[in-house]
């Protein structure tokens, strides 16, 4: 110790915990900044879609417009309340459908999947012309207990392989429009 007070840096012990504090602040900024940036997605509640599956509800059941439309479309309160109006269990998740209930206010949910404003993306061309399942470009979103913080990325290069396999249009205006 003796040795190490004789040194003559160049620094006061003041100093070096400013400098110390100052780069835990910096840090900690950046921690937050890439949690935002990285950290996906967070839903108002915690959905389930394996215990829905389990209870032999179908896609279609909450996604009604896959079979005509260019969207899925996603449940509205409504469909929730058709079956927890009466609550199903006791989880913490519920508790809080229970309140949005309550209140009648919508929730919010977050959307994981959207291709740019230009590119056309019809569901119905898919699932019902192209007999594609969701789960090759969802994952197992379905049958996943907690939503996905990072959805699979829908790439344009995903969907021009794709294309060239199942020999379905390449031309860059079938889907940019
Ligand atoms: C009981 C209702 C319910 C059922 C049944 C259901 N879902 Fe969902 N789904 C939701 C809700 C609520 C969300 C929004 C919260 C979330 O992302 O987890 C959602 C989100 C999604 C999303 C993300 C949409 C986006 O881009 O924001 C996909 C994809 C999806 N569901 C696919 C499926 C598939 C495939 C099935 C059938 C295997 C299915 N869902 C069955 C309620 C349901
Ligand atoms: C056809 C009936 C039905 C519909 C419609 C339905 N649910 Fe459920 N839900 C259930 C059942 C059954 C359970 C399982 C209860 C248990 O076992 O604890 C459940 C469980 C839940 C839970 C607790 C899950 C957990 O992790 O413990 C939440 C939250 C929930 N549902 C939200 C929703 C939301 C949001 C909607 C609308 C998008 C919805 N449910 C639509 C029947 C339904
Ligand atoms: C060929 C790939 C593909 C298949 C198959 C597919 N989806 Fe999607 N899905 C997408 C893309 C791309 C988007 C984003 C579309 C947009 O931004 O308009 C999307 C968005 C969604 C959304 C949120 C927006 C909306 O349309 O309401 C839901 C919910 C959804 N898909 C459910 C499903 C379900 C359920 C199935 C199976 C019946 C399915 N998808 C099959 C590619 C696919
Ligand atoms: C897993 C395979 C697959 C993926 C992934 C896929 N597609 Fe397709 N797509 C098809 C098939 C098959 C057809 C032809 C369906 C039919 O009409 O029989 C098609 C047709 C289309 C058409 C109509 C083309 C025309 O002739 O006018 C558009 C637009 C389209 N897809 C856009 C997209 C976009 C945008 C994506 C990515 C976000 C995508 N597709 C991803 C298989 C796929
Ligand atoms: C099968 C559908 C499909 C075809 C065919 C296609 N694209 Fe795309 N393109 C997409 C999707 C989906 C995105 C957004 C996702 C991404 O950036 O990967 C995209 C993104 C882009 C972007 C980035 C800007 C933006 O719109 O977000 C450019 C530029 C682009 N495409 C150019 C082209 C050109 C040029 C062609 C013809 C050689 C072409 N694309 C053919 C689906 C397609």
């Amino acid at each position: 110790m003796k040795i190490l007070r004789n040194i003559n840096v160049p620094f006061s012990r003041n100093q070096i915990l400013a400098i110390l504090g100052g780069i835990l602040v910096v840090v900690v900024i950046l921690i937050f900044i890439f949690g935002a940036v990285w950290g996906g997605v967070k839903q108002p509640i915690s959905f389930n879609h394996k215990i829905h599956a389990e209870n032999d509800l179908d896609c279609l059941d909450c996604h009604p417009y896959f079979n005509e439309h260019a969207s899925s479309g996603r449940p509205s309160l409504e469909t929730c309340m058709s079956c927890h109006e009466e609550p199903q269990g006791e989880s913490l998740a519920e508790k809080k459908l229970l309140e949005y209930i309550k209140s009648g206010n919508e929730i919010d949910w977050q959307r994981l999947y959207r291709v740019p404003e230009d590119v056309y993306f019809s569901h119905r061309r898919h699932v019902v012309l192209g007999q594609i399942d969701c789960m090759t470009c969802h994952g197992n979103i379905g049958e996943s207990p907690k939503p996905p913080s990072e959805p699979l990325k829908i790439t344009m290069k995903k969907c021009m392989k794709c294309h060239e396999e199942k020999e379905a249009s390449n031309d860059c205006i079938a889907c940019h429009r």
